[in-house]
């Protein structure tokens, strides 16, 4: 599919009104995205998990209007929010072109998230994939319904699902992975079936092994973000080892198609957790240059690799661009994984606050 598909080229304008609702989660990337080009295009792939429990909920509201400007109300857990207006407004701007009706409604946005958002986690992919798929609810309350033959039902449930994350990306890269479920690639790539425009949920045989992966989110930092994706992003202009890295990404893909097949665990935290450091490595040696991870970080990670050893564990960690460790695990050392959690790495969290959460199967229609 090409941008030209998600161009909507006609609608019912006599809808007056109605209202939507979309439950849509995190994701936690496997093979990361760091760099893109023009467009909010990847400057390699990604895969990630999808998260269960960690989600936005968000209820879109329209009503017709007369002005053509955009206009529209952010409300978030139950007050007004300003803060979140200009990325909204960014954002309207960047899907005009396919969503022609966004200057026909006045937009009442009410959001909230089952994870608190003091927690330093990125909320933008849950965030833009919510909004994401209520604009995508609305369009489809808007077509013209005609009857359907059962491949056309199938046609339009992809297309629904493929326009929701090309909407997503353009308000945030990793948000187009947060539609579908459980595995979702992004980016062009010689491995899997996959698009530069739009998430993908991954085509390749999974083993058993990977059946409700864990993922506990250890809060070692809950403030603002030190550097914002958008900066850091730009970081990989003129990086010195950003053409490495690229095709790194594309290796390490394929190393995980192979391994998601065979479920070889001992290969997968290699990989998981190479690219983490590889990610932080980029923003060690960008200029200028970042140090994300806190002590904690670092004294979380030399437990989970002393618990792997004495434990045989296939426990591993992975990064986002901050502090916060993602401890990823097979879901059959949950219990054993949990205790060790609470005897010893609680104590490097925040406040001793961390999130259970697993793998999920995407967003839902409220
Ligand atoms: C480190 O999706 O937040 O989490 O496209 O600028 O909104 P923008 O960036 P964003 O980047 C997230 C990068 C990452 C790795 C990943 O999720 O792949």
């Amino acid at each position: 599919m090409t941008e030209q598909d998600f161009i909507l080229k006609s609608y019912n304008s006599d809808i007056e009104s109605g209202s939507v609702k979309w439950s849509s989660p995190s994701n936690i990337a496997l093979v990361k995205y760091w760099g893109k080009k023009e467009h909010q295009i990847p400057e390699n792939p990604s895969i990630s998990f999808t998260l269960s429990d960690c989600k936005t909920i968000t209820e879109v509201t329209y009503t017709k209007k007369n002005s053509s400007d955009f206009s529209f109300d952010v409300y978030f857990e139950g007050e007004t929010n300003e803060a979140f207006k200009p990325k909204i407004q960014t954002f309207f701007e960047r899907i005009e072109a396919y969503i022609p009706f966004l200057r026909d409604y006045h937009f009442i946005i009410e959001t909230s998230n089952t994870f608190p958002h003091s927690s330093g986690i990125a909320s933008s992919a849950s965030g833009m994939s919510a909004i994401a798929l209520c604009l995508m609810s609305i369009e489809q309350s808007l077509s013209v319904v005609t009857e359907l033959s059962l491949s056309e039902v199938e046609a339009s449930h992809n297309y629904f699902n493929n326009k929701a994350s090309f909407l997503a990306r353009l308000g945030s890269g990793s948000a187009c992975r947060s539609i579908e479920g459980e595995l979702v690639v992004w980016g062009k790539n010689d491995s899997t079936e996959s698009s530069d425009l739009y998430g993908v949920k991954y085509q390749g045989d999974v083993h058993p092994n990977f059946d409700q992966y864990q993922d506990a989110i250890l809060l070692v930092d809950k403030g603002e973000k030190q550097v914002s994706s958008t900066v850091g992003h730009k970081l990989m202009f003129g990086h010195p080892f950003a053409k490495e890295r690229f095709s790194q990404a594309h290796e390490n893909l394929a190393k995980l198609k192979a391994i998601l097949a065979t479920g070889d665990l001992k290969a997968f935290v290699k990989i998981v957790e190479s690219e983490a450091l590889t990610l932080h490595a980029m923003m060690m040696t960008s200029m200028p240059y970042f140090i994300l991870m806190k002590p904690n970080t670092l004294e979380i990670i030399n437990k989970i690799w002393e618990y792997r050893a004495e434990n045989d564990s296939n426990i591993c960690f992975t990064l986002d661009a901050g502090a916060n460790v993602h401890v990823l695990f097979p879901k059959n050392e949950k219990e054993q994984v949990y205790k060790f959690i609470k005897s010893e790495l609680v104590a490097y969290c925040q406040n001793g606050h961390y999130i259970c959460d697993s793998v999920g199967e995407g967003a839902k229609r409220l």
